[in-house]
Protein backbone atom coordinates (compact mmCIF):
# COMPACT_ATOMS: atom_id res chain seq x y z
CA UNK A 1 0.00 0.00 0.00
CA UNK A 2 1.44 3.51 -1.08
CA UNK A 3 1.96 6.07 1.21
CA UNK A 4 0.78 9.40 1.07
CA UNK A 5 0.77 12.71 3.04
CA UNK A 6 -3.27 13.11 3.17
CA UNK A 7 -5.93 10.52 2.83
CA UNK A 8 -9.53 12.50 2.59
CA UNK A 9 -12.31 9.10 2.64
CA UNK A 10 -15.91 8.56 2.64
CA UNK A 11 -17.23 12.32 1.56
CA UNK A 12 -20.91 12.42 0.89
CA UNK A 13 -20.41 13.66 -2.30
CA UNK A 14 -17.14 14.60 -3.85
CA UNK A 15 -16.89 17.22 -6.37
CA UNK A 16 -14.30 17.08 -8.97
CA UNK A 17 -15.55 19.97 -11.49
CA UNK A 18 -12.99 17.69 -13.99
CA UNK A 19 -13.00 18.95 -17.14
CA UNK A 20 -10.07 17.51 -19.42
CA UNK A 21 -10.86 19.66 -22.32
CA UNK A 22 -10.38 22.56 -20.64
CA UNK A 23 -13.18 25.94 -19.77
CA UNK A 24 -16.26 24.06 -19.72
CA UNK A 25 -19.41 25.45 -21.92
CA UNK A 26 -22.52 24.28 -22.38
CA UNK A 27 -24.17 21.45 -20.58
CA UNK A 28 -21.02 20.57 -19.36
CA UNK A 29 -21.33 23.22 -17.14
CA UNK A 30 -24.61 21.43 -15.40
CA UNK A 31 -21.94 18.78 -14.24
CA UNK A 32 -20.30 18.80 -11.47
CA UNK A 33 -18.45 15.68 -12.02
CA UNK A 34 -20.11 14.14 -8.64
CA UNK A 35 -18.91 10.73 -6.74
CA UNK A 36 -20.55 9.53 -4.17
CA UNK A 37 -18.76 7.90 -1.08
CA UNK A 38 -15.84 9.45 -2.95
CA UNK A 39 -12.37 9.87 -1.27
CA UNK A 40 -9.06 11.55 -2.67
CA UNK A 41 -5.29 10.46 -2.19
CA UNK A 42 -2.64 14.03 -2.18
CA UNK A 43 1.04 13.64 -1.59
CA UNK A 44 3.89 16.44 -1.93
CA UNK A 45 1.04 19.04 -2.67
CA UNK A 46 -0.41 17.14 -5.66
CA UNK A 47 -3.68 14.74 -6.40
CA UNK A 48 -2.44 11.38 -6.53
CA UNK A 49 -6.18 9.54 -7.11
CA UNK A 50 -9.54 10.08 -6.73
CA UNK A 51 -12.42 7.70 -6.90
CA UNK A 52 -14.50 6.01 -4.89
CA UNK A 53 -13.85 5.24 -1.55
CA UNK A 54 -13.74 1.57 -1.98
CA UNK A 55 -10.79 1.82 -4.16
CA UNK A 56 -9.14 5.07 -3.42
CA UNK A 57 -8.89 4.24 0.60
CA UNK A 58 -8.47 0.16 0.07
CA UNK A 59 -5.06 1.50 -1.86
CA UNK A 60 -3.23 4.17 0.16
CA UNK A 61 -2.32 4.78 3.75
CA UNK A 62 -1.28 8.26 5.00
CA UNK A 63 0.05 10.31 7.38
CA UNK A 64 -2.95 12.04 8.10
CA UNK A 65 -6.03 10.35 7.19
CA UNK A 66 -9.75 12.36 7.52
CA UNK A 67 -13.39 10.72 7.65
CA UNK A 68 -15.74 13.13 5.46
CA UNK A 69 -18.64 11.44 6.24
CA UNK A 70 -21.95 13.79 6.01
CA UNK A 71 -19.83 16.10 4.06
CA UNK A 72 -19.35 17.31 0.32
CA UNK A 73 -15.52 18.05 -0.74
CA UNK A 74 -15.18 20.24 -3.91
CA UNK A 75 -12.12 22.05 -5.13
CA UNK A 76 -10.99 25.39 -3.51
CA UNK A 77 -12.81 28.21 -5.05
CA UNK A 78 -10.54 30.38 -7.65
CA UNK A 79 -11.51 34.24 -7.09
CA UNK A 80 -10.49 35.68 -10.94
CA UNK A 81 -11.18 39.34 -10.68
CA UNK A 82 -10.24 41.34 -7.60
CA UNK A 83 -9.03 44.50 -6.41
CA UNK A 84 -7.80 43.12 -3.01
CA UNK A 85 -5.11 45.90 -2.32
CA UNK A 86 -6.35 49.60 -1.14
CA UNK A 87 -6.82 51.70 1.77
CA UNK A 88 -9.42 53.45 3.06
CA UNK A 89 -13.03 52.51 2.52
CA UNK A 90 -16.19 54.54 0.40
CA UNK A 91 -19.04 54.25 2.90
CA UNK A 92 -19.70 57.93 2.39
CA UNK A 93 -20.48 57.42 -1.18
CA UNK A 94 -22.29 54.10 -0.81
CA UNK A 95 -24.56 56.35 0.78
CA UNK A 96 -24.47 58.98 -1.71
CA UNK A 97 -25.73 56.27 -4.05
CA UNK A 98 -28.37 55.69 -1.72
CA UNK A 99 -29.72 59.20 -1.55
CA UNK A 100 -29.27 58.53 -6.09
CA UNK A 101 -26.45 59.38 -7.32
CA UNK A 102 -24.61 56.85 -9.74
CA UNK A 103 -21.63 55.18 -9.78
CA UNK A 104 -20.53 56.80 -12.77
CA UNK A 105 -21.32 60.11 -11.39
CA UNK A 106 -19.12 59.87 -8.74
CA UNK A 107 -15.90 59.09 -10.59
CA UNK A 108 -16.74 61.81 -12.91
CA UNK A 109 -17.01 64.34 -10.22
CA UNK A 110 -13.31 63.38 -8.82
CA UNK A 111 -14.48 60.90 -6.30
CA UNK A 112 -14.94 56.73 -7.01
CA UNK A 113 -11.93 55.26 -7.50
CA UNK A 114 -9.75 58.42 -7.41
CA UNK A 115 -11.19 58.32 -3.41
CA UNK A 116 -9.39 54.76 -3.27
CA UNK A 117 -6.15 56.57 -4.90
CA UNK A 118 -5.56 59.46 -2.48
CA UNK A 119 -6.16 56.90 0.32
CA UNK A 120 -3.94 54.19 -1.22
CA UNK A 121 -1.18 56.64 -2.64
CA UNK A 122 -1.01 57.81 1.13
CA UNK A 123 -1.29 54.31 3.00
CA UNK A 124 2.68 52.62 4.38
CA UNK A 125 3.56 49.85 2.89
CA UNK A 126 2.79 47.93 5.96
CA UNK A 127 -0.32 49.70 6.31
CA UNK A 128 -1.63 48.21 2.52
CA UNK A 129 -0.25 44.60 3.46
CA UNK A 130 -2.00 44.27 6.69
CA UNK A 131 -5.87 45.31 5.22
CA UNK A 132 -4.74 43.12 1.89
CA UNK A 133 -3.84 40.38 4.46
CA UNK A 134 -7.27 40.71 6.65
CA UNK A 135 -9.35 40.66 3.36
CA UNK A 136 -7.48 37.00 2.13
CA UNK A 137 -8.30 35.76 5.76
CA UNK A 138 -11.89 36.38 5.19
CA UNK A 139 -11.82 35.03 1.57
CA UNK A 140 -10.16 31.88 2.71
CA UNK A 141 -12.64 30.62 5.16
CA UNK A 142 -15.11 31.31 2.92
CA UNK A 143 -13.39 28.69 0.02
CA UNK A 144 -11.18 31.07 -2.00
CA UNK A 145 -7.96 29.06 -2.43
CA UNK A 146 -6.34 31.61 -5.64
CA UNK A 147 -7.50 34.87 -6.19
CA UNK A 148 -6.48 37.27 -8.90
CA UNK A 149 -5.54 40.83 -7.71
CA UNK A 150 -5.30 44.20 -9.72
CA UNK A 151 -3.25 47.32 -9.16
CA UNK A 152 -4.45 50.51 -10.35
CA UNK A 153 -5.34 52.33 -7.17
CA UNK A 154 -2.16 54.32 -7.49
CA UNK A 155 -1.70 55.35 -10.86
CA UNK A 156 1.87 56.59 -10.90
CA UNK A 157 5.14 54.90 -11.36
CA UNK A 158 6.35 54.50 -7.38
CA UNK A 159 2.17 53.43 -6.11
CA UNK A 160 1.83 50.92 -8.40
CA UNK A 161 4.98 49.37 -7.78
CA UNK A 162 4.10 49.76 -3.97
CA UNK A 163 0.94 47.89 -4.94
CA UNK A 164 2.85 44.98 -7.03
CA UNK A 165 5.51 45.02 -4.06
CA UNK A 166 2.42 44.28 -1.74
CA UNK A 167 1.13 41.58 -3.14
CA UNK A 168 5.00 40.26 -3.45
CA UNK A 169 4.78 40.45 0.32
CA UNK A 170 1.80 38.43 0.18
CA UNK A 171 3.05 36.00 -1.97
CA UNK A 172 6.89 35.78 -0.58
CA UNK A 173 7.79 32.78 -2.81
CA UNK A 174 5.28 30.29 -0.81
CA UNK A 175 7.60 30.85 2.24
CA UNK A 176 6.21 30.34 5.63
CA UNK A 177 5.27 33.75 5.72
CA UNK A 178 3.14 33.99 2.70
CA UNK A 179 -0.63 34.23 2.71
CA UNK A 180 -2.30 30.76 2.43
CA UNK A 181 -3.68 32.34 -0.71
CA UNK A 182 -2.46 31.80 -3.90
CA UNK A 183 -2.50 35.06 -5.72
CA UNK A 184 -1.97 36.04 -9.43
CA UNK A 185 -0.98 39.34 -10.33
CA UNK A 186 -2.64 41.93 -12.83
CA UNK A 187 -0.71 45.73 -13.13
CA UNK A 188 -4.92 48.00 -14.10
CA UNK A 189 -2.70 51.30 -14.31
CA UNK A 190 -5.01 51.96 -16.94
CA UNK A 191 -8.12 51.98 -14.45
CA UNK A 192 -8.42 55.75 -14.34
CA UNK A 193 -7.05 58.96 -15.58
CA UNK A 194 -4.73 59.88 -12.03
CA UNK A 195 -5.48 63.75 -10.78
CA UNK A 196 -1.92 64.91 -12.06
CA UNK A 197 -3.42 64.21 -15.43
CA UNK A 198 -7.41 65.07 -15.39
CA UNK A 199 -8.89 65.79 -18.78
CA UNK A 200 -6.15 64.29 -20.71
CA UNK A 201 -6.33 60.46 -20.80
CA UNK A 202 -4.18 60.00 -23.98
CA UNK A 203 -1.23 61.78 -21.82
CA UNK A 204 -1.82 59.75 -18.97
CA UNK A 205 -1.88 56.98 -21.31
CA UNK A 206 1.50 57.98 -22.33
CA UNK A 207 2.61 57.70 -19.05
CA UNK A 208 1.62 54.32 -18.45
CA UNK A 209 2.73 52.94 -21.57
CA UNK A 210 6.11 54.76 -21.48
CA UNK A 211 6.88 54.08 -17.50
CA UNK A 212 4.76 51.78 -15.68
CA UNK A 213 4.56 48.91 -17.99
CA UNK A 214 8.16 48.61 -18.17
CA UNK A 215 8.66 49.35 -14.65
CA UNK A 216 6.09 46.44 -13.76
CA UNK A 217 7.45 43.76 -16.05
CA UNK A 218 10.80 44.57 -14.83
CA UNK A 219 9.82 44.58 -11.20
CA UNK A 220 8.13 40.95 -12.72
CA UNK A 221 11.09 39.37 -13.68
CA UNK A 222 12.57 39.20 -10.18
CA UNK A 223 9.01 38.66 -8.67
CA UNK A 224 7.87 35.60 -6.84
CA UNK A 225 5.34 35.50 -9.52
CA UNK A 226 7.94 34.66 -12.31
CA UNK A 227 9.94 32.35 -10.10
CA UNK A 228 6.84 30.48 -9.78
CA UNK A 229 5.49 30.51 -13.46
CA UNK A 230 2.17 32.79 -12.70
CA UNK A 231 1.99 35.44 -15.32
CA UNK A 232 1.51 39.14 -14.93
CA UNK A 233 -1.42 40.17 -16.98
CA UNK A 234 -2.16 43.66 -17.65
CA UNK A 235 -6.18 44.98 -17.45
CA UNK A 236 -7.85 48.15 -18.40
CA UNK A 237 -11.42 50.03 -17.30
CA UNK A 238 -12.51 50.66 -20.95
CA UNK A 239 -15.75 52.74 -19.82
CA UNK A 240 -17.17 56.70 -20.29
CA UNK A 241 -15.39 58.57 -17.53
CA UNK A 242 -12.20 55.83 -17.58
CA UNK A 243 -10.72 54.98 -21.29
CA UNK A 244 -12.41 54.33 -24.65
CA UNK A 245 -12.02 51.68 -26.73
CA UNK A 246 -9.54 53.03 -28.48
CA UNK A 247 -7.61 54.12 -25.48
CA UNK A 248 -7.76 50.61 -24.21
CA UNK A 249 -6.78 48.94 -27.19
CA UNK A 250 -3.60 50.82 -27.23
CA UNK A 251 -2.39 50.05 -24.08
CA UNK A 252 -3.37 46.53 -23.78
CA UNK A 253 -1.46 46.29 -27.32
CA UNK A 254 1.41 48.04 -25.93
CA UNK A 255 1.76 45.38 -22.86
CA UNK A 256 1.45 42.23 -25.45
CA UNK A 257 4.52 43.42 -26.73
CA UNK A 258 5.99 43.26 -23.70
CA UNK A 259 5.03 39.77 -23.69
CA UNK A 260 2.16 40.50 -20.89
CA UNK A 261 -1.45 38.26 -21.50
CA UNK A 262 -4.38 40.95 -21.12
CA UNK A 263 -7.56 40.81 -19.38
CA UNK A 264 -10.19 44.11 -20.13
CA UNK A 265 -12.91 45.65 -17.85
CA UNK A 266 -15.80 45.19 -21.03
CA UNK A 267 -19.52 47.08 -21.00
CA UNK A 268 -20.20 47.23 -17.03
CA UNK A 269 -22.34 50.66 -17.79
CA UNK A 270 -21.80 51.38 -21.54
CA UNK A 271 -21.28 49.14 -24.81
CA UNK A 272 -17.96 50.29 -26.04
CA UNK A 273 -16.74 47.22 -28.20
CA UNK A 274 -14.35 46.15 -25.54
CA UNK A 275 -15.47 42.03 -25.63
CA UNK A 276 -14.78 42.39 -29.22
CA UNK A 277 -11.72 43.49 -28.86
CA UNK A 278 -10.99 40.88 -26.29
CA UNK A 279 -11.53 38.42 -28.86
CA UNK A 280 -9.54 40.23 -31.74
CA UNK A 281 -6.76 40.47 -28.73
CA UNK A 282 -6.46 36.98 -27.58
CA UNK A 283 -7.59 37.92 -23.96
CA UNK A 284 -7.18 35.05 -21.62
CA UNK A 285 -10.82 37.16 -20.10
CA UNK A 286 -13.21 39.54 -20.45
CA UNK A 287 -14.74 40.46 -17.37
CA UNK A 288 -18.31 42.24 -16.28
CA UNK A 289 -20.09 42.14 -19.78
CA UNK A 290 -23.23 43.07 -18.32
CA UNK A 291 -24.42 45.00 -21.57
CA UNK A 292 -22.18 43.44 -24.02
CA UNK A 293 -24.71 43.53 -27.74
CA UNK A 294 -26.16 39.69 -28.53
CA UNK A 295 -23.70 40.11 -31.74
CA UNK A 296 -20.83 40.27 -29.02
CA UNK A 297 -21.60 37.16 -27.09
CA UNK A 298 -21.69 35.31 -30.45
CA UNK A 299 -17.90 36.43 -30.91
CA UNK A 300 -16.95 36.02 -27.22
CA UNK A 301 -18.47 32.25 -27.71
CA UNK A 302 -16.40 31.36 -31.14
CA UNK A 303 -13.09 32.35 -29.26
CA UNK A 304 -10.75 31.08 -25.95
CA UNK A 305 -12.08 34.12 -23.56
CA UNK A 306 -13.51 33.59 -20.94
CA UNK A 307 -16.45 35.70 -19.34
CA UNK A 308 -15.95 37.14 -16.19
CA UNK A 309 -19.20 38.07 -14.51
CA UNK A 310 -19.37 39.69 -11.64
CA UNK A 311 -22.90 40.00 -10.11
CA UNK A 312 -21.98 41.25 -6.56
CA UNK A 313 -21.21 44.15 -8.36
CA UNK A 314 -24.79 44.69 -9.91
CA UNK A 315 -26.32 43.32 -6.20
CA UNK A 316 -24.16 46.52 -4.19
CA UNK A 317 -24.73 48.80 -6.68
CA UNK A 318 -28.59 48.21 -6.26
CA UNK A 319 -29.56 46.92 -9.77
CA UNK A 320 -32.41 44.94 -10.91
CA UNK A 321 -30.17 44.55 -14.37
CA UNK A 322 -27.20 41.63 -14.22
CA UNK A 323 -24.97 40.26 -17.31
CA UNK A 324 -27.21 37.58 -19.27
CA UNK A 325 -25.53 34.16 -18.10
CA UNK A 326 -28.24 32.08 -19.71
CA UNK A 327 -27.94 33.72 -22.79
CA UNK A 328 -24.23 33.17 -22.94
CA UNK A 329 -24.58 29.66 -21.71
CA UNK A 330 -26.77 29.33 -24.73
CA UNK A 331 -24.43 30.91 -27.03
CA UNK A 332 -21.89 28.32 -25.99
CA UNK A 333 -19.71 30.61 -24.00
CA UNK A 334 -17.07 29.53 -21.35
CA UNK A 335 -18.41 32.00 -18.63
CA UNK A 336 -16.62 32.15 -14.67
CA UNK A 337 -18.23 34.33 -11.62
CA UNK A 338 -15.40 36.08 -9.51
CA UNK A 339 -16.20 38.95 -6.63
CA UNK A 340 -14.50 41.94 -7.85
CA UNK A 341 -13.63 42.66 -4.23
CA UNK A 342 -13.43 46.41 -4.41
CA UNK A 343 -14.25 49.48 -1.84
CA UNK A 344 -16.53 50.96 -4.72
CA UNK A 345 -18.63 48.43 -6.56
CA UNK A 346 -18.38 45.68 -4.41
CA UNK A 347 -16.90 45.01 -1.02
CA UNK A 348 -17.57 41.70 -0.74
CA UNK A 349 -15.37 38.63 -0.04
CA UNK A 350 -17.78 35.66 -0.81
CA UNK A 351 -17.79 33.65 -3.68
CA UNK A 352 -20.32 31.59 -1.92
CA UNK A 353 -22.27 35.02 -2.03
CA UNK A 354 -21.64 35.42 -5.37
CA UNK A 355 -22.72 32.21 -6.57
CA UNK A 356 -26.40 32.66 -4.06
CA UNK A 357 -26.78 35.82 -6.38
CA UNK A 358 -26.05 34.18 -9.81
CA UNK A 359 -28.31 31.62 -9.03
CA UNK A 360 -30.87 33.62 -8.17
CA UNK A 361 -30.83 36.97 -10.69
CA UNK A 362 -29.42 34.72 -13.73
CA UNK A 363 -30.82 31.85 -13.03
CA UNK A 364 -27.25 29.44 -12.89
CA UNK A 365 -27.96 26.68 -11.39
CA UNK A 366 -25.78 25.95 -8.46
CA UNK A 367 -23.74 23.14 -10.44
CA UNK A 368 -23.02 25.90 -13.21
CA UNK A 369 -21.97 28.31 -10.15
CA UNK A 370 -19.70 26.08 -8.74
CA UNK A 371 -17.79 25.54 -12.60
CA UNK A 372 -17.67 28.91 -12.58
CA UNK A 373 -15.89 29.81 -9.71
CA UNK A 374 -13.77 26.61 -9.79
CA UNK A 375 -12.09 25.30 -13.15
CA UNK A 376 -13.59 28.03 -15.54
CA UNK A 377 -12.20 30.82 -13.10
CA UNK A 378 -8.78 28.78 -13.67
CA UNK A 379 -8.97 28.88 -17.10
CA UNK A 380 -9.97 32.64 -16.54
CA UNK A 381 -6.35 33.23 -15.29
CA UNK A 382 -4.38 30.45 -17.68
CA UNK A 383 -4.02 28.13 -14.76
CA UNK A 384 -6.51 25.93 -15.98
CA UNK A 385 -3.77 23.14 -16.23
CA UNK A 386 -2.82 23.38 -12.80
CA UNK A 387 -5.84 24.68 -10.13
CA UNK A 388 -9.68 24.61 -10.43
CA UNK A 389 -10.44 21.24 -10.22
CA UNK A 390 -9.75 17.51 -8.48
CA UNK A 391 -7.81 15.72 -10.57
CA UNK A 392 -5.24 13.39 -10.36
CA UNK A 393 -1.65 15.93 -11.24
CA UNK A 394 -3.42 19.01 -10.23
CA UNK A 395 -2.46 21.07 -7.24
CA UNK A 396 -4.54 19.45 -3.92
CA UNK A 397 -6.57 22.79 -3.08
CA UNK A 398 -9.36 21.58 -1.72
CA UNK A 399 -12.83 22.41 0.58
CA UNK A 400 -14.85 20.46 2.89
CA UNK A 401 -18.43 21.57 3.59
CA UNK A 402 -20.28 22.08 6.28
CA UNK A 403 -23.21 20.16 4.37
CA UNK A 404 -23.34 16.73 2.96
CA UNK A 405 -24.34 18.29 -0.88
CA UNK A 406 -22.44 20.86 -2.54
CA UNK A 407 -25.71 22.75 -3.71
CA UNK A 408 -25.43 24.27 0.09
CA UNK A 409 -22.80 26.67 -0.98
CA UNK A 410 -25.65 28.59 -3.22
CA UNK A 411 -28.86 27.87 -1.46
CA UNK A 412 -28.05 29.04 2.17
CA UNK A 413 -27.70 32.84 2.41
CA UNK A 414 -25.25 34.80 4.88
CA UNK A 415 -23.74 31.80 6.35
CA UNK A 416 -20.20 30.10 5.84
CA UNK A 417 -20.76 26.75 3.89
CA UNK A 418 -16.83 26.01 4.85
CA UNK A 419 -15.62 23.69 7.59
CA UNK A 420 -12.06 23.48 6.12
CA UNK A 421 -9.62 24.67 3.41
CA UNK A 422 -6.77 22.31 1.95
CA UNK A 423 -3.86 24.52 0.59
CA UNK A 424 -1.59 22.61 -1.64
CA UNK A 425 -2.48 19.98 0.36
CA UNK A 426 -2.00 21.21 3.93
CA UNK A 427 -4.97 22.31 5.73
CA UNK A 428 -5.27 25.95 6.47
CA UNK A 429 -8.61 26.59 7.94
O1 LIG B 1 -14.46 46.29 -11.48
N1 LIG B 1 -14.71 48.85 -12.81
C1 LIG B 1 -13.60 49.18 -12.43
N2 LIG B 1 -13.06 48.72 -11.33
C2 LIG B 1 -13.85 48.18 -10.30
C3 LIG B 1 -14.39 49.23 -9.44
C4 LIG B 1 -13.32 49.85 -8.67
C5 LIG B 1 -13.77 50.89 -7.72
O2 LIG B 1 -14.90 51.41 -7.80
O3 LIG B 1 -12.94 51.19 -6.86
C6 LIG B 1 -14.89 47.28 -10.88
O4 LIG B 1 -16.11 47.48 -10.73
FE1 LIG C 1 -12.86 45.29 -11.34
Amino acid sequence: MRRVDLLICHANQLITCAAPQGAKRGRAMAEVGMIPDGAVAVDDGLVVAVGASEEVCAAYTARRRVDAYGHAVCPGLVDAHTHVVYAGDRIEEFEQRLRGASYLEILESGGGILNTVRATRAAPMEELIAAARARLDLMLALGTTTAEVKTGYALDVAGELKMLAALAALAEDGGDNAHPVELVPTFLGAHAVSPEYRGRPDAYLDSVIEQMLPAATAWYRDSPFARRKVPLFCDVFCERGAFDIWQSERVLRAAQALGMPVKIHADEFSALGGATLAVELGAVSADHLDVTPPEEISRLAASSTVGVLLPAVNFHLGSAHFAPARAMLDAGMAIALATDLNPGSAPCPSLPLVMAIACRYQKLLPAEALNACTINAAHALGLGGRIGSIEVGKQADLLILKQPDYRHLAYQLGINPVASVIKRGRPVI
